[in-house]
């Protein structure tokens, strides 16, 4: 401490900014968007409504409900020229590597987001993006594997729509991700992914938010902020865990293995962490991984969720919050645990959950950029260090 600053890995207790969007509590475990909790928004209302709370400060009216809804159908198309920059990349592609392209190239588009200069143009630029988000997801997953993009069905709402572009075939059965039976997408389906968008949409100055304010903040282009935060978003420490997640689950593979992994998660010279646990905010419970182990445990039959991922999961969850490493350091379930085993009973392959925390945190992220801009007294980010050197 040199006197003039204190150093804090995380800046866990300095804050970064005044916002009146997303409240958490840590310790309490609270989270709401707006002065709504958590539990009253998510299932309760839909994804496009949330995003409209967080972005205007108010719930739609079912009239302004039904106006948001149709607009983001009507600007889901992608313009030719993002398409055909999907054709360069490789098969294989990781799509949040296409993701973060995508929508940086999009900043090359609409050239007149660079100067937005009323709140009908902060809108329309919101809508525009939020609206492209799962088009640029499920295309970039359809070119990593080499199959035909699907485009969006106006005729399906925004969960559905992307559900639809993942899943379709181009003979027009959806066989492609389907169990080969019945493929329709389900009611059930479209509701639990909703649900899903909605606890990830917003989560106060987490690392990719931070990240989407400070280059809002040097006046680039609103998208290519958006874009940072995918690049941000992506790591395994972040977003990226909840595809760790899984991995770690399979790697466990059996309810036999969990004592060794979590002998392995203890040890302080293994670098192995357990994926979706543990927080830079909450010491206690994370109130999204609650909501979803309970939309988890009501969807076990209706989605017939994997049960030896299940198990393995509910093991690896039992024995660490029976443990005192655990429990001293504040180790819980995070928001990534539990999302995995419901997206994988949705058919969605693993490279896609993070692109799926992209689509949900996109309102968020376009809130809090929003907030930023729209206070005179907003400055460039200049984070100072503590000089440790000769
Ligand atoms: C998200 O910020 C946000 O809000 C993020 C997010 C959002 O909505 O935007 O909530 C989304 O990113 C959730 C977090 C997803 N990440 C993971 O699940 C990856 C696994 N978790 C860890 O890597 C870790 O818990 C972090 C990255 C989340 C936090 O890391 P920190 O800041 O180092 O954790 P800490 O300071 O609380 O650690 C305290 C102790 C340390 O050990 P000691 O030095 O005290 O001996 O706990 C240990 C850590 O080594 N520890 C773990 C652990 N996480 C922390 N040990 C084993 N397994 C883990 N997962």
């Amino acid at each position: 401490d040199s006197g003039m600053f204190t150093y804090d890995p995380g800046y866990t207790s300095t804050a970064s900014c005044e916002s009146k969007i997303t409240f958490i509590d840590g310790e309490n475990s609270e989270l709401r968007y707006r002065g709504y909790d958590i539990t009253d928004l998510a299932g309760k209302h839909s994804f496009l409504d949330v995003s409209y709370l967080l972005m205007r400060g108010k719930l739609p009216t079912p009239e302004a409900s039904k106006n948001f809804d149709l607009e983001i159908r009507h600007r889901s198309f992608l313009n030719e020229g993002i398409i055909r920059l999907f054709e360069a990349l490789p098969d294989g592609a990781h799509p949040m590597a296409t993701m973060g392209a995508a929508t940086m190239a999009l900043a090359a588009f609409y050239k007149d987001h660079l100067h937005l200069e009323d709140e009908d143009a902060f809108k329309m630029m919101r809508r525009r993006i939020l609206a492209k988000m799962p088009v640029i997801a499920a295309m970039a997953y359809r070119n990593s594997i080499g199959t035909p993009l699907i485009y969006p069905d106006v005729n399906r709402y925004f969960t559905e729509n992307f559900l639809y572009m993942l899943r379709a075939y181009p003979g027009g059965r959806m066989k492609y991700l389907g169990d080969g039976k019945n493929d329709e997408i389900k009611q059930v389906e479209i509701d639990a992914l909703d649900a899903i968008l909605t606890l990830h949409a917003d989560h106060e100055q987490n690392a990719s938010t931070t990240t989407v304010r400070n280059v809002g903040s040097t006046e680039a282009h609103p998208y290519v902020a958006i874009a940072s935060g995918i690049s941000a978003l992506w790591g395994s420490a972040h977003g990226g865990a909840n595809e760790k997640v899984m991995d770690q689950l399979k790697l466990i593979g059996d309810v036999k293995n969990v004592p060794t992994y979590i002998a392995k998660a203890k040890d302080r010279n293994d670098p192995f962490r357990l994926m979706g646990f543990g927080h830079r905010v909450y010491k206690n419970r994370d109130p999204r991984a609650e909501t979803l182990k309970a939309l988890q445990d009501k969807l076990k039959e209706e989605l017939n969720l994997d049960s030896k991922l299940l198990d393995i999961a509910h093991a690896v969850e039992q024995a660490a919050l029976s443990d005192d490493y655990f429990k001293e350091r504040g180790l819980y379930p995070n928001i990534d645990f539990y999302s995995g085993v419901i997206l994988t009973a949705l058919k969605i392959p693993i490279e896609m959950f993070t692109p799926i925390f992209v689509i949900g945190r996109t309102p968020g992220w376009l809130a809090q950029w929003s907030e930023l801009k729209q206070d005179p007294k907003h400055k460039i980010a200049r984070p100072r260090q503590l000089y440790t050197g000769n």
